[in-house]
């Protein structure tokens, strides 16, 4: 199987974009990583999951902290969907943010956010699967989605 091969096709599955937000160790700073692969698990009790790969400094976080944040992003925010997908991420200054009830930061110009508590992980090859309680939710603002489809952000074109 090429690897290739995997992502052109699975590139086809067109999805939204959300930034995994977690509190840093000690004096560090918090913890901020791009995903396409949340989606939701369960609704009695409330999971959700995302997949990150096992290298990934978010997955390092998210098992200190115990914690992670889902920001669900609007199609203005391709800027921050770069910036959380380099291993050198930008910092959370100059980046408004609050911590939600585990501590963890929500921007507060995503279009929605989940806080959750972590639940479970389980290995996923080179990635790992996270699943989240969701102890938080909240709208933030209206607008469009970002979308991810083929390696780019298409704008929606029927959306009430
Ligand atoms: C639109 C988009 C979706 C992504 N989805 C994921 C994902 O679901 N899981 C993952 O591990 N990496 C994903 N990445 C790549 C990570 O964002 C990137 O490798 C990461 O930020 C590197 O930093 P880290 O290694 O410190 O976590 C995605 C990148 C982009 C641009």
């Amino acid at each position: 199987m090429e690897a290739r091969a995997l992502r052109e096709v699975c590139g086809r599955y067109p999805t939204g974009v959300a930034v995994i937000t977690c509190l840093g160790s000690e004096d560090e700073e918090p913890v901020g990583v791009t995903v396409n692969s949340f989606t939701s698990v369960s609704l009695d009790p409330a999971l959700v999951l995302f997949c990150v790969h096992r290298e990934s400094r978010a997955l390092a976080a998210v098992r200190a902290s115990g914690a992670f944040a889902v920001n669900i992003l609007a199609s203005d925010q391709a800027g921050l969907c770069r910036a959380f997908a380099r291993r050198d991420t930008a910092g959370f200054s100059g980046l408004p943010h609050e911590p939600a009830r585990t501590g963890s930061p929500v921007f507060g110009d995503a279009l929605a956010f989940l806080d959750c508590e972590l639940h479970s992980m389980f290995p996923g090859g080179d990635h790992v699967i996270i699943i989240g309680e969701v102890v938080d939710l909240g709208l933030l603002r209206e607008g469009q989605p970002l979308t991810f489809f083929r390696s780019a952000h298409p704008r929606l074109e029927v959306l009430a």
